[in-house]
């Protein structure tokens, strides 16, 4: 059964961090002895080696993908008076850093198979009197599957309003061979401890071509500074840890190897969940490369499937209960975002990380075949 399982003895970050313990303690003491301790050659090293990983131009190491979020949009001139579309089934972080940046978040509809942002309903939005004002769009590819890019980008372009990417769950996925991440004008990446790519804390990122842009945030992360205690423009203090960056670069030497090992995994969940009378399997689109970040299936019954498997001591989640456009902070709106009010009632994620077994999948779906006969 699963306690008697190691894979199950520990959940994703510490089992990240054990499998890279030695590598982690060299990294951190070698940090340490330095006397640097933020944005030092950590932070430059991992921004030139993750720049590397995605073939975008620029990385900006952060405090977080909340600040990645609020950055990139203040970098862009993007704040107080303007608003910024967001889908409506997404974590409240996006909004939150929407808001951050003085912009006003306005929600827009997913697509069913995807949960990612829908081009009609961006359309739709941006026709209507809430789409005045917006100057662009977070295009969230949630849970590692790509958004529909050509299709937002047809829509944007149409309305003149700029996309923006949030990587926060999607490190490593591809659209159409290309690495998510150098799509957008610019992009926002989390490393929480339970993403692909994870920290020991908080850490973020913003990836962009545009030199200029990256130059911007460079000095908005840092009270507006190029030059040491001069302020050339409004700034914050979101500066990302030596410490951090030094295990990002440990952890990045593994992040192929891990998405391919999620993928390996989700396939299996895809055999034996295909025929389940029970739940819906998650679709990808032709073209597209999942990261994995969840493995998220749709169920009719989902309470009574999640008291059922936490009876089971299976560690499934519901991300995301409550859908945007219905949180009391961003307006409590009681418009109908049909696909996002509907995902909000029915998905579960699945374990699924890089160093649990094929066997702990077994367990998990054998857990729902119980259900299934209940
Ligand atoms: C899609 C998405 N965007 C933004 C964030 C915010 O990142 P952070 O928690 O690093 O602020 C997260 C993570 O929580 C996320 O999943």
């Amino acid at each position: 059964m699963l306690s008697a399982s190691p894979s199950w003895s520990l959940l994703y970050p510490q089992a990240d961090q054990r499998a890279h313990s030695a590598e982690l303690a060299d990294a951190m003491q070698r940090v340490c002895d330095s006397g640097s301790y933020i944005l030092g050659v950590e932070v430059a090293a991992f921004e030139r080696e993750y720049a590397a990983f995605l073939g975008a131009a620029e990385v900006v190491g952060v405090a977080s993908g909340t600040d990645a979020i609020e950055l990139m949009l203040r970098a862009l001139e993007i704040g107080a008076g303007s608003r910024v579309v967001v889908p409506a089934f997404a974590p409240s972080a996006v909004a939150a850093g929407v808001t951050r940046s003085g912009a006003e978040p306005v929600f827009a509809d997913i697509e069913r198979d995807t949960f990612t942002l829908c081009p009609a309903s961006l359309d739709a939005l941006l026709r209507s009197p809430r789409g005045y004002g917006v100057k662009a769009a977070v295009v969230v590819h949630l849970y590692g599957h790509p958004a529909d890019w050509a299709g937002l980008q047809r829509v944007a372009d149409e309305h003149g309003i700029v996309l923006l990417e949030d990587c926060a769950q999607a490190h490593g996925a591809r659209w159409h061979g290309r690495m998510v991440g150098t799509l957008g004008r610019a992009v926002a990446f989390s490393f929480y401890p339970t993403k692909n790519l994870a920290a020991l804390g908080d850490a973020g990122a913003v990836a962009t071509n545009d030199a200029v842009l990256a130059e911007r945030l460079r000095m908005i992360r840092q009270y507006g500074w190029r030059q040491r205690h001069v302020s050339e423009c409004a700034g914050v203090n979101s500066r990302m840890d030596e410490l951090q960056a030094a295990v990002l670069r440990v952890k990045l030497g593994a992040l192929r190897a891990n998405i391919e090992q999620r993928r390996k995994l989700a396939a299996q969940y895809d055999a034996r969940l295909g025929g389940s009378r029970v739940v819906t399997a998650p679709r990808v689109r032709k073209g597209c490369e999942h990261a994995y970040h969840q493995y998220v299936v749709r169920a009719e019954r989902r309470d009574a499937l999640m008291k059922h498997l936490q009876q089971e001591q299976i560690p499934a989640a519901v991300h995301y209960p409550l859908p945007l456009h219905r949180q009391p902070a961003f307006g409590g709106s009681q418009d109908s975002l049909l696909e996002s009010e509907r995902a909000a009632e029915m998905v579960i994620s699945l374990p699924l990380h890089p160093y649990m077994s094929e066997d702990a999948v077994e367990t998990v779906c054998e857990a729902m075949e119980r259900f299934g006969h209940a």
